[in-house]
């Protein structure tokens, strides 16, 4: 009965008009070019600022700067690694269908790439974004159980109404999270390992607040969608992300999490939170 359901909800989620294939011959070679010019420039950026995770994850993961990759290429290391595999879709995908991609172990994947003009700046993500950015730190074993559990809360969470608050911890970590390693802080998310001016601000600049992560004030912080952040969350390691996704309980918190006012970016709430 349990693996007729599973096969149920793989069944729709993989019938979802969002959801494609990608088409790698169709890449022109201005693709690849654009690909190899963000790859090479970001591969610099990342150096002594990406976290050691990401780095290993490239190298696993094979992904290099001459052609933009096959995902079948990407699944069949991912799969083995941690049982995560990317599913390509056409462009943004509804919460809910995200969070079930999550939950069933699948990283959805645009498939476009950028065009010359929009080196720097683009407001919906694309190949290099999400392969680039997300992929290589699925191959972590911790942060990959994570994700999942993360696809289980995101349901939850529309289901209780606090849809925002799951998408501003999916914001503040996934995709602009830093970490605490013993070389200094260094970039876990996404956004930030995709991006060559967020990922030199987000560690150097004096206007960011470095903030110590809780998973609740995390998610009571408003968020950017158009500009660098002005707060960024540090957490110690991935075991303590994945502990607090899991011990999330939305119906012990939702009252707290309605009541409690929200908090602008750029300032500390006290001393004890300064990462410093
Ligand atoms: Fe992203």
């Amino acid at each position: 009965m349990q693996s007729k359901v599973l096969s149920e909800i793989h069944t729709n989620i993989y019938e979802h008009p969002m959801v494609t294939k990608q088409v790698w011959e169709n890449f022109t070679e201005e693709d690849h070019s654009t690909w190899k010019f963000l790859f090479e420039r970001q591969a610099v950026v990342l150096k002594n600022r990406a976290c050691d995770e990401i780095i290993e994850g490239m190298e696993k993961l094979d992904i290099c700067n001459d052609k933009i990759p096959k995902m079948e290429d990407i699944n069949a290391i991912l799969k083995r690694e941690t049982g995560f595999s990317v599913v390509a879709v056409k462009g943004f995908i509804p919460e809910d269908l995200f969070f079930k991609f999550l939950r069933e172990r699948k990283f959805p994947s645009t498939c476009f790439i950028r065009k010359p003009h929009q080196m720097d700046y683009l407001e919906e993500p694309d190949i290099f974004h999400d392969i680039f950015g997300h992929v290589p730190l699925l191959v972590n074993p911790i942060f990959a159980d994570f994700m999942e559990e993360f696809g289980r809360k995101g349901l939850q969470s529309i289901e209780c109404g606090l849809l925002k608050y799951a998408a501003a911890l999916y914001w503040f970590t996934v995709e602009f999270g830093l970490i605490k390693t013993a070389n200094g802080l260094r970039i876990y998310g996404a956004g930030i390992t995709s991006s060559k001016g967020e990922s030199i601000y987000c560690l150097e600049s004096e206007i960011p607040a470095r903030v110590k992560y809780n998973i609740f004030r995390t998610m009571k912080t408003n968020y950017h969608i158009d500009s660098f952040q002005k707060s960024y969350f540090v957490i110690e390691n991935y075991e303590e992300l994945f502990k607090s996704v899991r011990s999330l309980n939305w119906r012990e918190m939702q009252e707290a999490l309605k009541q409690f006012p929200q908090i602008d970016q750029g300032i500390y709430v006290n001393e004890l939170e300064k990462v410093t």
